[in-house]
């Protein structure tokens, strides 16, 4: 598949089947993850690959977590939310879940989570070649404590997302974008002509 195609076609995916995705397949997801542009070579990504029954054990810890945090709340709101995570956790056969490490500086640690992102594109397209479907979602539950334990993810870590993965059991998917052109300005000479008021401020112009 043509770079441009797959970019096109890949869409986000809610409904998979019970297939379970080889492994071998994930990896080869997540090896394209880490060719992602990185500043420093800081390779900030942390990968956490959830598939088959450890969906069942991780539904089971977000709700130990969640009635545990219940302290004063309904319980039973709270037991239908952990059921309502569950079903999500078991509609894929294989989440990844991506956490960025921090930075130095509050500068490097967005740097990084950048990173973490485009990581995550590459999966996104690299699945949808090998005829995977996906998507990315997000979801309190990841930043739990009890969670992020059961992950081994450092408290600090930044969750940027879980990708679902599996094979599509949707038709078709309609998608829109807004074209570039409309979110684009090529810049002119006369751009770089500063303009001052009178009281000798620069006068902010904006133009996009
Ligand atoms: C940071 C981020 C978080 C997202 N979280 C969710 C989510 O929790 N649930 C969901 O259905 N889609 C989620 N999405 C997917 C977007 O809804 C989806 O990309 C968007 O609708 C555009 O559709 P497309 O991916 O098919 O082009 C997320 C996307 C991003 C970038």
């Amino acid at each position: 598949m043509l770079v441009e195609e797959a970019i096109r076609s890949r869409a986000s995916i809610k409904v998979f089947s019970d297939e379970p995705v080889a492994p071998a397949v994930i990896e080869r997801c997540l090896e394209a993850a880490v060719w992602a542009p990185n500043h420093h070579l800081t390779e900030p990504w942390q990968f956490r690959v959830i598939a088959g029954e450890m969906r069942e054990l991780l539904a089971q810890t977000v709700k130990a977590s969640m009635l545990h945090d219940a302290t004063g709340l309904d319980v039973a709101v709270m037991q239908a939310k952990a059921l309502k995570e569950r079903r999500g956790l078991l509609s894929a056969p294989a989440i990844v879940t991506v956490y960025s490490d921090t930075g130095a500086d509050e500068r490097a640690t967005r740097e990084n989570f950048a990173a973490c992102a485009a990581a995550v594109q590459n999966i996104l397209i690299m699945a949808h070649s090998a005829g995977l479907a996906g998507i990315w979602r997000s979801s309190r539950i990841y930043e739990l404590p009890r969670v992020r334990s059961a992950l081994r993810v450092h408290e600090a870590a930044l969750f940027v997302g879980a990708i679902f993965l599996g094979y599509s059991l949707q038709r078709t998917v309609k998608r829109r974008r807004t074209p570039a052109a409309d979110k684009t300005y090529w810049l002119q000479a006369e751009d770089f002509d500063s303009s001052y008021g009178d009281d000798g401020a620069l006068e902010p112009r904006f133009t996009v």
